[in-house]
């Protein structure tokens, strides 16, 4: 049984390759938090094939909505909201989270709550008993993601710069690609680049004297294809050891260099490169006393409906409701 007093809502996501449904109590505690990854369905083609994913999603939405709902002991009846993730992301995908978000408002009688989806990774730390203080910095780093904000209040995001060309996450996977490591890279790379036994930095520092916010990941990405060309008996390893060294040194760089310039004392680090084990202890490193760094756990890091739910309380709660006729897009 539910106390009368808890607000539950129930989050839904499909914007790229996961299928998720949650339930989250008072936008803070996840009931339940079930999520179907297409990694496999997309293997075969080192990319997510759009017309793949949504059909996924349509296959799967139903049954993980009734799992949610089961694991968290609740039924609609009890719900008082939905959200759903309905932007930025890969149109047909988000479609099918949206409308069914928005079947379950109309046939519940409760709010639909449309959803930004970066906005929502970056809600994902308050699931986990953090309550960072305002203003903070938000890196958002993921597939298709480099996003650098400054965070004023919910709905309040101001972007202070991002990716000029390829999104972290998308060069990890493009050197994976070309390396012939497998898909999606990210974790490949962690890994064998634990295993490099000589940890030389073979690339220079990406953008080395900017003093605006911008990341670029395309330069790098150019730098081991060449280096690759030019030695091709190279141990791969030791290659991405020093690529993921350049690409991590410039996410910290910039995080850190916001969090000063901006009097903020916390960041928090959300996307699918957060879970980067490297990512965390290099963030740890250059942390001052006074600051906080926060990443998510890694199953919150990745896309999943409970920061949906999460960031959907605050709106829900200030009375913001989103129109049936409420569009999805494949922007922000
Ligand atoms: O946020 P996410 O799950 O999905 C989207 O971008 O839609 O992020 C996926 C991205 C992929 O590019 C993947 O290679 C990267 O996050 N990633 C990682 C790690 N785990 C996932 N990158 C670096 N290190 C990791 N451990």
């Amino acid at each position: 049984m539910q106390r009368a007093d808890a607000i539950l809502g129930l989050g839904l996501e499909s914007s790229c390759d996961e299928t998720a449904a949650s339930v989250v109590r008072n936008g803070r505690e996840i009931l339940s938090n079930v999520i179907y990854s297409q990694i496999g369905l997309h293997r075969e083609y080192w990319g997510v094939v759009p017309e793949i994913a949504s059909r996924a999603h349509l296959e799967k939405i139903n049954r993980l909505v009734d799992t949610a709902l089961g694991e968290a002991g609740v039924g609609f009846k009890d719900l008082d909201y939905v959200a759903a993730t309905s932007r930025p992301g890969l149109v047909g995908s988000l479609l099918i989270a949206s409308q069914s978000a928005k079947a379950i408002s109309f046939s519940c009688g409760i709010p639909y709550i449309a959803v930004n989806h970066l906005e929502a990774h970056l809600y994902a730390p308050f699931l986990e008993g953090w309550n960072p203080e305002y203003p903070y910095i938000g890196l958002l780093v993921s597939g298709g993601n480099t996003v650098l904000y400054r965070v004023d209040g919910v709905g309040a995001l101001t972007v202070l710069g991002r990716t000029v060309d390829d999104a972290v996450g998308e060069a990890f996977d493009k050197v994976a690609k070309f390396l012939e490591l497998g898909y999606p890279g990210g974790p490949i790379i962690e890994k064998l680049a634990r295993t490099a036994a000589h940890r030389n930095i073979l690339f220079p520092k990406i953008l080395p004297d900017s003093g605006e916010y911008r990341f670029s990941y395309s330069g790098i990405k150019t730098a081991v294809i060449t280096y690759m060309k030019e030695y091709p008996a190279a141990d791969h390893a030791e290659v991405v050891y020093a690529f993921q060294e350049r690409a991590l040194e410039l996410l910290v760089r910039r995080a850190f260099q916001a969090l000063r310039e901006h009097g903020a004392t916390a960041i928090v680090v959300a996307g699918g490169v957060a879970a980067n084990g490297r990512l965390r202890e290099m963030m740890e490193e250059s942390r001052r006393n006074g600051e906080t760094v926060i990443l998510p756990s890694p199953v919150l890091c990745t896309d999943n409906a409970a920061m949906v739910a999460g960031i959907g309380y605050p709106y829900f709660m200030r009375g913001n409701r989103d129109p049936l006729s409420a569009e999805v897009s494949a922007r922000v």
